[in-house]
């Protein structure tokens, strides 16, 4: 029996959540998925109800259970918090406690969006990125991290971009072994003419190619540029490998070439420990308060990061691949959310969204 902590959080987290579970359940029915769900507070939420936005109690849960599925955390009404407090250091503690280092953030077009991206169809169309990006070192969590007054008056800020070779090690070799899996191409990102990170992470990556990897095609590429690539020409990607925050950034670059962040899951992995990684799931968009409570909300990132659950945490390609048509063949029927409507598709909220997917996937086994 599989156990799963849900963590819903903040803004349009809960119904995205929700509509996930109803997917979840219809593996338990139809796919002989058992699995048991825990339910843990995190970010705004859990401050309002505790006082932390990253209660112990949830961070144990999540470090007991075999795979955490996250909505998103945030909104505005905790803005003005001190900078402990916002809901986001939840979402990084969680991230931290669990040490899931690898982010994977794969950027595919579904055939029915391609005209939805605000690029040209034929630059997006059959497009299938991955994303492997660092998550748990990087400029997020260096030190010193701090504003600090000046003599003078005025202040001074500081953020610390820190990496180790075992840092850079472990997650190129994730990023190595899924491009195994894919198109034997893999694109490494830094900023090596300017950051000392960048050239460690540059060296690295380089010598564990020529050391295990010399079946991938492997080249490198300062981010400014790869920025550019993704927009000029996508199709050259197959894996990106990229630390913290440049991951964070053209994560959100490659969304928007699939149509709609509303799209895209993540799945961030851990070391394997006894045959088994540990697996944080989570959409890559955020809270989106804006159109939290009213139905609206795109539920398909959070439904494809169970996919990716079931892919990377439960040995279930098959499920996962299922999954996918079944967002592929509701999106070919012309079924759309607010985000990805186009013309003359029918536009539906998140729990018909969840109904129409369920739907496909009753076809998808008939
Ligand atoms: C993401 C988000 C988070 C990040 C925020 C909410 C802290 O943007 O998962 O991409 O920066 O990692
Ligand atoms: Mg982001």
């Amino acid at each position: 029996m599989h156990k799963i902590l849900i963590v819903a959080g903040d803004g349009i987290g809960p119904e995205i959540m929700d509509a996930t579970m109803r997917v979840m359940e219809w593996f338990r029915r139809k796919r002989q998925f058992d699995f048991v769900v825990e339910e843990g507070l995190l970010g705004g939420c859990a401050y309002e109800k505790q006082g932390r936005p990253d209660p112990e109690e949830t961070i144990a849960k999540a470090l007991s259970a075999d795979a955490v599925l996250l909505g998103a955390v945030g909104g505005p009404q905790w803005d003005s918090m001190p900078f402990e407090l916002k809901p986001e250091r939840g979402l990084l503690r969680i991230r931290k406690s669990m040490e899931v280092f690898a982010n994977l953030r794969p950027a595919i077009c579904f055939e029915a969006l391609a005209n939805a991206s605000s690029l040209k169809p034929e630059i997006v169309s059959n497009l299938d990125i991955l994303i492997v990006r660092e998550l748990m070192g990087g400029v997020y969590f260096g030190t010193p991290k701090e504003i600090t007054p000046l003599p003078g008056g005025g202040k001074r800020a500081v953020d610390t971009q820190v990496y180790t070779t075992e840092e850079i090690t472990r997650v190129a070799h994730v990023a190595f072994r899924l491009a195994g899996r894919r198109n034997r191409r893999l694109t490494s990102v830094e900023k090596s003419n300017v950051m000392m990170t960048g050239v460690l992470w540059r060296s690295v990556v380089t010598e564990l190619h020529r050391a295990h990897y010399q079946d991938i095609a492997l080249n490198h590429m300062l981010a400014d540029s790869c920025a550019m690539q993704l927009v000029r020409n996508p199709h050259q990607f197959d894996v990106i490998l990229t630390d913290n925050l440049f991951g964070d950034v053209l994560s959100d670059e490659a969304a928007q070439l699939t149509g709609s962040i509303g799209m895209l899951p993540s799945a961030s992995l851990g070391a394997e420990i006894g045959g088994r990684a540990r697996g944080l799931y989570e959409p890559i968009h955020g809270s989106a308060p804006d159109i939290a409570g009213k139905d609206m909300a795109n539920p398909i990132a959070s439904i494809l990061s169970f996919g990716m659950a079931l892919r990377y945490s439960f040995d279930r390609a098959d499920d996962a691949d299922l999954m996918n048509q079944a967002v592929a063949a509701s999106l070919g029927e012309g079924y759309r959310t607010a985000d990805i409507m186009q013309p003359k598709m029918t536009q539906i909220g998140t729990g018909q969204m969840a109904a129409v997917i369920l739907r496909s996937l009753d076809r998808l086994i008939d």
